[in-house]
């Protein structure tokens, strides 16, 4: 039980804590009907002050199929933040109306900022390019039912290291498993952050190394993590157009990749993987987005259930 915890980034979740929700995900996914009032009069709150589809709608959907409600704005325009109300006041005014507040926002650390003006629990939904903790649950539960366990893998990160949030939060929270080694295949301009690499990677003594080739790599990857080159983050969209399509991943490619390999990507795609992956058994991303809402569902009822 989590009961009234907030979230903010993934090692706030003790590994047990994390298998305790991958456990019960499962367990919500196979018999929904038996959660369906757990949190009845229970208020969700959606604070999105950057775009999303996924995250947004799958914890809408977590809450909802609970028998909680939603309330909640997906764009900063259309609360007062417009008018210049500051984070601290739009979130004690939320949690006054509300049971659980769900952010996203475009600066680092805004989540944990709210953490502390807030009497409800807040849960991260992506703080600029730094953590996304519930996109890590989703992720680590979709390997482990898909592979049994979570251990002795090689996984390759491919795209934007630097600015995908999604990334960050997946190596944090992989380094607490045994047997993981990381490939990270990205551009020069948007290697992994050298706080990952120099902090937790090497005092955990986890086994990684660079490279900018895919192809190089491909054969020797047992879960191939593909991201979009993250538009919003840039400074010049010169630099954007130009890193956009480093890796574009396709039926071709897929050749060299091992028989039982899985593809993920948290999504939105934008031109990283071509459609024609979608057809290959081993592109899980569409399974790992629907992963996302039990595992939500699962947060959601071990915070705020009885
Ligand atoms: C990701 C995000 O918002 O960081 N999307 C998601 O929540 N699944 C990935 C992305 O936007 O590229």
């Amino acid at each position: 039980m989590l009961k009234g915890r907030s979230l903010i980034e993934p090692l706030d979740l003790s590994p047990e804590e994390m298998n305790e929700l991958f456990v019960l995900a499962e367990e919500i996914e196979k018999n929904p009907k038996a959660w369906k009032s757990s949190l009845q009069g229970h208020i969700l709150a959606t604070l999105f002050f950057e775009p999303s589809t996924r995250t947004r709608l799958s914890f809408e959907a977590a809450m909802q199929r609970l028998g909680g409600s939603c309330l909640g704005f997906a764009e900063s325009s259309s609360s007062s933040v417009s008018k210049g109300e500051c984070l601290a006041d739009t979130i004690r005014i939320v949690a006054g109306y509300s049971d659980i507040i769900v952010m996203r926002n475009p600066k680092e650390g805004a989540a944990l900022v709210a953490s502390r003006y807030s009497d409800i629990p807040v849960i991260n939904a992506g703080d600029g390019g730094h953590h996304h903790p519930t996109q890590t649950l989703a992720d680590l539960l979709t390997i482990k039912k898909l592979r049994g366990q979570i251990r002795d893998l090689t996984i390759g990160f491919c795209g934007d290291l630097r600015f995908g949030r999604t990334v960050h939060s997946l190596v944090e929270a992989l380094t607490r498993y045994s047997g993981i080694k990381m490939i990270f295949i990205s551009p020069p301009e948007l290697t992994i952050p050298g706080y990952l690499k120099s902090g937790i990677l090497t005092q955990k003594q986890i086994s990684f190394k660079e490279t900018d080739s895919l192809d190089k790599v491909m054969g020797d990857l047992d879960i191939l993590y593909m991201t979009r080159v993250q538009k919003e983050r840039f400074f010049n969209e010169e630099d954007y157009i130009r890193l956009k399509d480093s890796y574009v991943l396709t039926p071709e490619k897929m050749l060299a990749a091992k028989k039982d390999a899985m593809i993920l990507h948290p999504l939105p795609r934008v031109n990283e993987i071509s459609l024609e992956v979608d057809s290959d058994p081993r592109a899980m991303y569409f399974k790992q987005a629907r992963q996302g809402m039990f595992i939500r569902m699962a947060l959601l009822q071990s915070i705020l259930g009885e």
